[in-house]
């Protein structure tokens, strides 16, 4: 019984109380349909008053940035209010109802427009035109421009203004900021301008992104095995001369370069105003690297040329004096003229005496001297020597032109 008098109470005390919904609002407004009298025209009640719109840009993410077509995507929010004229009610008069949501083809929008869009992917996500300044990469800033702007209504309809300023803009995305990849976000700033054309004045604001490369990917992909590849170049002029390998060496490592090189032509734009200080760093680099290639060549002819000219000398000898020698040497062996060096050996076997000594005590003598001129002290060395002397020179001045290079690219990088 108890229960039964309570449900009813419960019952007589709702049904006491005023129920009202959203649609009473939009029946009251007139707003049940689709109404044209809130969507075709500016929502002011004398067309003298601009309608004024709160603007307010958050970036949510950069999410891409290509640097060979000069455009950035960013994930943006736009949040726009202004004041519609002919929209009221009392909230008093259905239950304290202060907001009420609609289908945005009910009611007038202002035709805001991007100037830097390419296209709108999806709600949030655009394609942008942002003009690039590669020269830095990868150790660059890029500033790119979000310019919104009306296209039909001038500043005597609709004025533009930023809700936030852009510490607060900048604090606000912040705090939205999902990824930031491959780029680091600075700062977004708001600025406000009045463009005078011919027929009237437009109000625009621009947002400006600034962001900060990452460049450490670079650095490891790209600068520093070129630096590697420079380092082991340098360190070829301990590689000995006479030999092949230094000039097989130094050719893999400039191939190794060109691969590198083959990278970078995918990375950077083919139109800059300014060569990119990375370009710079890879064409000196390579050009001493093919000079120091070139000076090997050189290096390694000129000792050819010594060690060709010490080899005529020696087969001369060979062929004259001491081939006389040997003959004699036979002559004292075995008393035949006729027979080869080859077969002096078993002669010696025999158990001759100390003449045969002597003789091979003469050609040893013989063949010193001839090692002598053959090193690069000898006299006739001259083409070693100044192989020698090119070589150092020429390891000065590499030596000195990377170091002065590498501080050069420092200092243009770092200001
Ligand atoms: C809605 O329409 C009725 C008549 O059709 C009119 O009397 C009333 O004023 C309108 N309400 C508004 C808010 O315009
Ligand atoms: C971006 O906007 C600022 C402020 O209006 C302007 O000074 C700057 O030149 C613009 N940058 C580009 C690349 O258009
Ligand atoms: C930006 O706006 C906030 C609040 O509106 C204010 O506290 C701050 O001083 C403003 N900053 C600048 C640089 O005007």
């Amino acid at each position: 019984m108890l229960i039964f008098a309570l449900f009813l109470f419960i019952i007589e005390h709702v049904s006491a109380q005023k129920v009202c919904c959203y649609q009473d609002v939009l029946d009251h407004l007139n707003m049940s349909r689709k109404s044209e009298v809130y969507s075709t025209t500016r929502p002011v009640q004398d067309h003298t008053h601009p309608t004024v719109l709160h603007l307010d840009l958050v970036l949510i993410a950069i999410l891409s940035v290509s640097e060979k077509a000069q455009t950035f995507s960013p994930l943006i929010w736009i949040q726009m209010s202004w004041n519609h004229e002919r929209i009221s009610w009392d909230p008093a008069r259905f239950c304290g109802i202060t907001r009420v949501s609609l289908p945005k083809e009910f009611l007038w929008k202002p035709d805001i427009f991007i100037y830097e869009m390419v296209q709108m992917e999806e709600v949030l996500k655009m394609v942008s035109i942002c003009k690039m300044d590669v020269h830095k990469f990868p150790f660059d800033t890029q500033s790119c421009n979000i310019t919104i702007t009306s296209v039909i209504h001038s500043v005597i309809e609709l004025r533009l203004v930023p809700s936030s300023n852009s510490s607060l803009v900048t604090q606000f995305s912040r705090r939205l900021m999902q990824t930031q990849g491959e780029w680091e976000f600075l700062s977004l700033v708001v600025s406000t301008e009045t463009i005078d054309y011919d027929y009237g004045h437009w109000d625009q604001i621009t947002y400006t992104i600034s962001m900060k490369r990452r460049p450490l990917l670079y650095v490891i992909n790209f600068l520093l095995p070129v630096l590697f590849f420079l380092c082991l170049d340098l360190s070829s002029f301990l590689i000995s001369d006479h030999r092949g390998d230094k000039l097989g060496f130094k050719v893999t490592v400039l191939l190794a370069i060109s691969v590198l090189l083959l990278i970078l032509n995918d990375i950077l734009p083919s139109m800059s105003n300014r060569t990119p200080l990375i370009a710079t760093y890879c064409i000196v680099i390579f050009a001493l690297m093919l000079l120091s290639l070139l000076e090997t060549v050189l290096v390694t002819y000129l000792m050819e040329k010594d060690s060709r000219t010490l080899l005529e000398n020696a087969e001369q000898k060979w062929n004259t004096g001491m081939g006389g020698d040997f003959i004699h040497a036979s002559t004292i062996g075995n008393g035949s003229g006729e027979e080869t060096p080859h077969e002096l050996l078993p002669v010696a076997e025999q158990g001759m005496d100390s003449d045969v000594l002597l003789l091979l005590l003469a050609e040893l003598r013989e063949m010193r001297s001839l090692m002598s001129t053959l090193s690069p002290g000898g006299k006739t060395a001259y083409w070693t020597r100044l192989a020698r002397r090119t070589n150092i020179a020429f390891f000065s001045f590499y030596i000195t032109t990377v170091s002065l290079f590498l501080m050069f690219m420092f200092l243009e990088w770092n200001n």
